[in-house]
């Protein structure tokens, strides 16, 4: 593995170079914002199409006003709340920022790590990051510095800062203002939920609504996506394999000889730390299909993030 050091990376990043840094969230691939060459690698690296556009990270509120000319009270009290942590808040983008960013949208996504090591990088290098999952684009998410490898070998130097704690990416915020009111869009559910937002929005005496989005606003909330290696379905919690294995195979038109049935943590927290590490281990440990349980929770608002992952990951869900 091509393991560098954080001076090592700010040099790289400074000079048009991708570096694999580690987030709370998952591993990124970052580019620096002021460097097009680098912009541009991340793209043909990750395979990525250039209508999908990257989240921006920076060191503090303070970096991210200096990106978008309408920093508004909304996004300040979310940041103030949730930053440094799993929470990306789109804004309207200044002049200055690389349309490659933003895949020509007007508005950029921003998001502050809470990682030291990132932390540090990002409180030394002018501007910030652009930086998407560090994977083949629509694969699993890495959450170590040995996915990235399993990614992209030594192509890509990583600066190894552990297994990532949270585990899926950062709940994605839209936000907009009429009058002193504020419609807050959740484009991409994480373990940042609708009601922490409104309760953190409630707290700082600002009127809001918040929801989920319904419809696909950005190309990462596509359905296809995070998909692993090996086929993946969504079955009930009591599901019997000898009994729908036809069915399972007839859909997936072949043959399974290793299935593993997969129950989801109790603990959501854990759930969503281990989901993409098992969605990897289960191909190399021989499996050949995976069969994911719901659980009885899972229509809760914390489990929310993990099964919109497990939706886009899934090959077809069986219902009764
Ligand atoms: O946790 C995370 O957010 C990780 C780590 C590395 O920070 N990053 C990440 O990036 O997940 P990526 O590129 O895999 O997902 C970024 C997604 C895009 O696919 C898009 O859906 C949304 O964020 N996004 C970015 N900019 C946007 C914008 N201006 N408007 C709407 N959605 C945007
Ligand atoms: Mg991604």
């Amino acid at each position: 593995m091509n393991k560098i050091s954080s001076d090592e990376a700010i040099k790289r990043l400074l000079t048009g170079e991708v570096v694999a840094i580690p987030t709370e969230t998952v591993y990124g691939l970052a580019g620096w914002i002021k460097s097009h060459e680098g912009l541009q690698k991340i793209f043909s690296t990750k395979e990525r199409p250039f209508f999908d556009p990257l989240i921006v990270h920076i060191a503090s509120p303070k970096a991210a006003q200096r990106l978008t000319p309408l920093w508004t009270m909304a996004h300040e009290a979310l940041a103030k709340k949730f930053w440094p942590g799993p929470l990306t808040l789109i804004a309207k983008k200044s002049d200055e920022i690389d349309p490659l960013i933003t895949s020509g949208l007007d508005s950029v996504g921003l998001r502050c790590p809470d990682h030291p090591l990132t932390l540090e990088i990002l409180s030394k290098i002018e501007g910030g990051l652009a930086a998407p999952s560090a994977n083949k684009f629509g694969k699993t998410s890495p959450t170590s510095a040995g996915h990235v490898f399993e990614e992209f070998g030594d192509i890509v130097p990583v600066l190894d800062g552990g297994s990532c704690e949270v585990g899926i990416e950062s709940t994605v915020v839209g936000i907009s203002q009429t009058d002193s009111f504020f419609q807050i869009q959740i484009f991409r559910p994480g373990q940042i939920t609708a009601s922490q937002i409104e309760k953190a929005l409630q707290e700082s005496g600002l009127k809001a609504q918040v929801e989920y989005a319904q419809s696909p606003v950005a190309p990462g909330q596509l359905k296809h996506h995070y998909m692993p290696k090996i086929p993946l379905v969504i079955v009930p919690e009591e599901f019997d394999w000898n009994q729908e294995r036809e069915k399972v195979e007839n859909e997936l038109q072949g043959k399974f000889h290793n299935p593993i049935f997969w129950r989801q943590s109790p603990d959501p927290n854990i759930a969503s730390r281990e989901l993409y590490q098992r969605m990897r281990e289960f191909d190399q440990q021989g499996y050949d299909l995976i069969l994911a349980a719901k659980n009885a929770d899972s229509d809760q608002e914390k489990w929310k993030g993990i099964w919109n992952r497990l939706e886009k990951a899934k090959t077809f869900a069986l219902y009764r």
